[in-house]
């Protein structure tokens, strides 16, 4: 890496709670957050409604991969959108990203070698003068092997699916239990199985198993071990 700043990898599967630890964090430390999933989740859409299709289109997927305008509105970084917000040039696709179905899309453009390799130098792109707090799968493993701290968050899948159920529930949304568990699993496999980098913790990383923790625990264990790796 060109640069000195400071890098924190937080990897791990969904409903692991590493998206709120790690918008949470880079606000706490005045990172700049890549939240790399949403970009596989945008370019997701962004083939959807190019009418681009996974398996019979990924050249097409890897060339938008390499071209799309994706926009993210930061905590600390000067930025023209609302901070947690996400677009697809022009368009705040916040929302749209977010549903279980562009979750499914977008784990299956981030299943094609060419599209990794697109989004690789975009992604260590958001590494400037601030540290940056980057939450994936592989940002230990392959984005910033030379990361500070890199960080595994795990929980079992019973207890991911249940926290996306409430959450789902808490919002007025209609939502099936084993169903949300089997989506879960079938894109655990898909993230864990593919064969350009998959899903696993680095060598050097820190497990940590959120099942039986809640948000703070899991927040005050990061923040101690942050300040110790940054000597804050
Ligand atoms: O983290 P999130 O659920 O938003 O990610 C959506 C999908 O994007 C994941 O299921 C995974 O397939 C893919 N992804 C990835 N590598 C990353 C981040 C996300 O393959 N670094």
């Amino acid at each position: 890496m060109s640069n000195a700043s400071p890098v924190i990898t937080i990897d791990g599967p969904s409903g692991s709670g590493k998206g709120t630890i790690a918008s949470r964090l880079a606000k706490l430390l005045g990172f700049t957050l890549l939240d790399s999933g949403a970009l596989y989740r945008v370019l997701g859409l962004a083939a959807e409604r190019g009418g681009l299709a996974p398996g019979s289109d990924n050249e097409a997927i890897a060339a938008l991969a390499r071209t799309v305008e994706i926009g993210f509105g930061q905590p600390n970084v000067d930025s023209p959108w609302v901070e947690g917000s996400v677009w697809l040039g022009s368009d705040d696709v916040s929302l749209a990203i977010r549903t279980d179905e562009a979750g499914a899309m977008a784990s299956q453009v981030a299943a094609i070698p060419a599209v990794r390799a697109a989004l690789l130098q975009r992604q260590r792109d958001f590494l400037g003068e601030n540290g940056l707090v980057a939450d994936g799968r592989d940002m230990g493993t392959t984005v910033f092997p030379d990361a500070a701290l890199k960080v595994f968050l795990t929980a079992s899948v019973e207890a991911r699916a249940d926290r996306r159920y409430k959450q789902l529930i808490g919002k007025g949304i209609d939502a099936i239990l084993p169903a949300l568990l089997g989506e879960l699993k079938e894109r655990d496999a898909r993230d864990t199985q593919r064969s350009a980098s998959p899903m696993k913790p680095a060598l050097d990383a820190i497990i940590i198993d959120s099942t039986v923790m809640s948000i703070e625990q899991v927040m005050a264990q990061i923040t101690d071990l942050a300040r110790e790796k940054l000597n804050r």
